[in-house]
């Protein structure tokens, strides 16, 4: 535990993701029909995408689960203060070990295909094989997945802790949904911004803590780990790695 405590992400970003509010609200209507919907979304975090949708859908009911307790605490807080509680299930839990209630009608896996575990070269088509599982039949499934936006270089490979093997072209991402039974709806991706904002909240916290606490204890450690994310960013990932939002139609 460091002290004084780093700010949550969430005090820096709307979504844990590099995603805009007006591709977030996009993308909810491409997952139509969502009246009377149950959507469930894995590895929610603080839930923002699975509360805009219950705003925007009254009639919707919504599941989501994560591990994170402070992540769940934070969604809770959200969904109360928005009158949302009440059509809102907020879980603290690991996925690999939860059964849902019932079957979805949409079900939301952005930025979490890893929440299946296994290894890592496996995450995508483990989560378009378990998201199937949830789905009520002709449900819908968003999912919010990396991909290769540019081939990476050796030299960028060498810098960031993402195996090449882990993704594939965005094409080859949409082969492998339909691969999985899924016909694709619709597909958009992050952009620069979406993607600078989402860093920079990431970095927000850290660069604000260190230059309240230099002479912490933890400051070492907490300097080694925002040197290594920057360096990760701007020598591997940025301008590299893709985020891309397929709206998959089940059978
Ligand atoms: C990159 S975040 C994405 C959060 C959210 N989907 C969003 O877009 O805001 C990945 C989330 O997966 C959660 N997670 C990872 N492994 C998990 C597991 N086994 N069970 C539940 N949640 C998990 C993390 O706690 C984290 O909140």
């Amino acid at each position: 535990m460091t002290s004084p405590e780093i700010a949550p992400l969430h005090e820096d970003l709307t979504f844990h993701g590099p995603l805009s509010e007006e591709r977030a609200a996009r993308l909810i209507r491409s997952l139509a029909p969502l009246d009377h919907a149950h959507v469930v979304d894995v590895g929610c975090g603080w839930a923002e995408f699975l509360l805009r949708i219950l705003e925007a859908v009254p009639t919707a009911t919504g599941t989501g689960v994560d591990r994170d307790a402070k992540g769940i605490a934070h969604a809770r807080a959200n969904a109360g203060a928005r009158g949302l509680a009440d059509r809102v299930n907020l879980l603290e839990a690991d996925v690999t070990g939860w059964r849902p209630e019932r079957p979805a009608d949409v079900v939301i896996v952005n930025g979490a295909s890893q929440v299946w575990g296994g290894d890592p070269l496996h995450h995508t088509a483990n989560a378009l094989t378990e998201a199937r599982k949830l789905l009520a039949p002709r449900g819908r499934l968003l999912l919010g997945e990396g991909f290769w936006e540019q081939e990476p270089t050796e030299a960028q490979l060498a810098a960031m802790p993402v195996p090449k093997a882990q993704y594939r072209s965005l094409a080859d991402l949409v082969d492998l949904a339909h691969a999985h039974g899924y016909r694709l709806v619709a597909v958009e991706q992050a952009n620069q911004d979406e993607w600078d904002v989402f860093e920079n909240g990431h970095a927000l916290a850290w660069e604000r803590w260190l230059r309240d606490n230099p002479d912490s204890e933890h400051a070492a450690q907490i300097r080694a780990t925002a040197d290594n994310q920057r360096n990760y960013r701007m020598r591997g990932w940025r301008g590299t790695m893709g985020l891309a939002y397929l709206t998959l139609q089940a059978p």
